[in-house]
């Protein structure tokens, strides 16, 4: 009997992966034989650039539209900011994430606001803009980063720099960065204090089976027949055993912490766990799946655009300069500076937004047609397509940015000293349109916090002058090796 099932059970497992493997190979077309196609499954384009994101932004440059097709994986990219506006607003309905992005994502992020398209999504979007508009929730999210600031980030840096000596330790700020992200976002969205940064550096159970859980469910994405991930899901081996060990660090700690507020009472607390436990009353799991998209989308991020900035900042010693005399110039008593002071740094906040034009932690980001379609540069899209913008590309495009595009100039967002934003579909770091990120003011807030703290007090000089990122593959892009400095005490 029990040999009959297994019999049963594995002709069916192999007949039905022989079918996937055979719709695949119908949809995607894996023998085309176009520059790009060839160039994407023989990997030539190592031989001449060093990022994947450099060769699609070359790809980019030179199509006469903007907008590429990699055959053999279905996938439209483009870089038009009229095909971008068409997506992501107004034909926002024929272009949600779709499955197979979502199911990549599933195990970590359940149904989570970042996972999910349709009434789940309407509905966390509604009570999470609510949320995060409130003033009490943005003085509280201020006050965490401030906190943080002063009592763990400062410190950390102050201890590595000794400008009485001369060998100065080097610091991987990357790293530091990360841990700063971390610790901010997970108070703001649980209300607790991983506290991994301090000076010994120590290392997080949470924090690693994050990183761990993140990363391998990018992977899947990677993988060249979603098959393989889900039969190594299936019988629980190799990295999906890993993914699975790892979420269930994270979900011990979830619902103990939900547990734990329920006895405490949550009315009076100003997190965003406690906030959605006000309206999503008695289920355990949706709570979780909340919080934990708040933590994936708010973490990378900021420290990403952190690492970008300080890299790009390192190399413009003008800019740097001036953002330091309007920082003494509107907060001269080098305090940390309050929410208002900081609306009152144009140029900073020039710089910053600068800054991300060139190094958007999102390099691109992918949706899903439901229906045929055209876009408006007259692209062809089949039911099924993957169609992705590329913010990197964007970035780095003469015809949106001008010939200076390569160069960082804050000063292309000032206009008579005061900050004009730009149309958020050439600039899509946030996204853009009905689902343009929730988090985009308060990452700005928390950026120029860090940054009017550090540059008045700190050289941050990288150990390589001439370093030049390297990413690693990922949700988020991170520079691979890390980010080594050396921090030196001003005055
Ligand atoms: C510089 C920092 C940040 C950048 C560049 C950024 C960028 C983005 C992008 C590109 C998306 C769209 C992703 C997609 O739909 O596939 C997004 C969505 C989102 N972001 Fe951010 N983000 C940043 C920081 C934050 C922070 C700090 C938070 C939370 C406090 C946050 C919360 C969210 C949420 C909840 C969504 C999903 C919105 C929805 O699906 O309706 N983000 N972000
Ligand atoms: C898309 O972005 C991710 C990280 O943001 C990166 O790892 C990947 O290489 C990018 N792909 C392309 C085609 O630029």
């Amino acid at each position: 009997m029990a040999t009959s099932t297994a019999f049963l059970f594995f002709s069916f497992t192999s007949l039905f992966s022989l079918f996937s493997v055979l719709v695949f190979i119908s949809r995607m077309k894996p023998w085309c034989n176009c520059n790009t196609c060839r160039g994407y499954l023989t990997k030539s384009w190592t031989n001449t650039f060093t990022n994947f994101c450099d060769w699609f932004t070359h790809l980019l440059k030179n199509s006469p539209t903007g907008t590429i097709h990699v055959h053999v994986v279905g996938n439209i990219i483009t870089s038009n900011p009229k095909n971008v506006e068409y997506i992501l607003k107004t034909r926002f309905d024929n272009y949600p994430k779709g499955k197979p992005f979502s199911t990549l994502l599933s195990d970590l992020l359940g149904r989570g606001i970042f996972n999910v398209d349709g009434d789940s999504w309407k509905f966390q979007r509604k009570l999470a803009s609510l949320e995060l508009g409130s003033v009490a929730i943005r003085s509280y999210a201020f006050d965490t980063v401030i906190d943080e600031i002063k009592t763990r980030l400062i410190p950390v840096l102050a201890s590595k720099a000794r400008d009485n000596t001369e060998r100065r330790d080097v610091l991987d700020l990357q790293d530091i960065l990360r841990r700063f992200s971390f610790d901010v976002t997970c108070k703001f969205s649980f209300g607790t204090d991983p506290a991994c940064l301090l000076p010994s550096l120590p290392s997080s159970n949470f924090a690693e089976a994050f990183d761990l859980a993140s990363k391998i469910s990018a992977e899947r994405g990677m993988a060249a027949l979603p098959i393989i991930w889900k039969m190594k899901r299936f019988f629980k081996i190799g990295s999906e055993k890993k993914l699975s060990e790892a979420i269930n660090v994270i979900n011990d700690l979830a619902y103990d912490i939900i547990k734990q507020r329920r006895k405490m009472g949550f009315a009076s607390k100003k997190d965003l766990l406690s906030r959605f436990m006000g309206s999503v009353s008695d289920d355990d799991k949706y709570l979780r799946d909340i919080v934990i998209s708040f933590l994936l989308a708010g973490r990378d991020t900021v420290s990403a655009s952190l690492a970008g900035f300080f890299t790009i900042l390192s190399k413009n010693p003008k800019v740097e300069e001036l953002i330091r005399e309007e920082v003494n110039r509107v907060n001269p008593v080098q305090e940390y500076p309050t929410f208002d002071e900081l609306r009152q740094m144009h140029y900073l906040n020039a710089a910053i937004h600068e800054s991300i034009r060139l190094f958007p932690p999102v390099q691109n980001d992918s949706k899903f047609a439901e229906e045929d379609d055209v876009l408006p540069d007259g692209t062809v899209v089949k039911k099924g397509d993957r169609v992705s913008y590329h913010p990197y590309a964007m970035g780095r495009m003469e015809n949106i940015w001008g010939l200076d595009c390569l160069e960082f100039k804050p000063e292309r967002w000032l206009k008579d000293g005061a900050f004009m934003p730009e149309d958020p579909f050439k600039y899509p770091v946030f996204q853009a349109g009905s689902r343009i990120c929730l988090g985009k003011e308060m990452a700005l807030m928390n950026m120029k916090s860090v940054v009017a703290a550090l540059v008045p007090r700190f050289d941050i000089r990288m150990v390589r002058p001439d370093y030049e990122p390297r990413f690693t593959p990922g949700l988020t892009a991170c520079f691979r090796g890390g980010l080594p400095v050396k921090v030196y005490a001003r005055k």
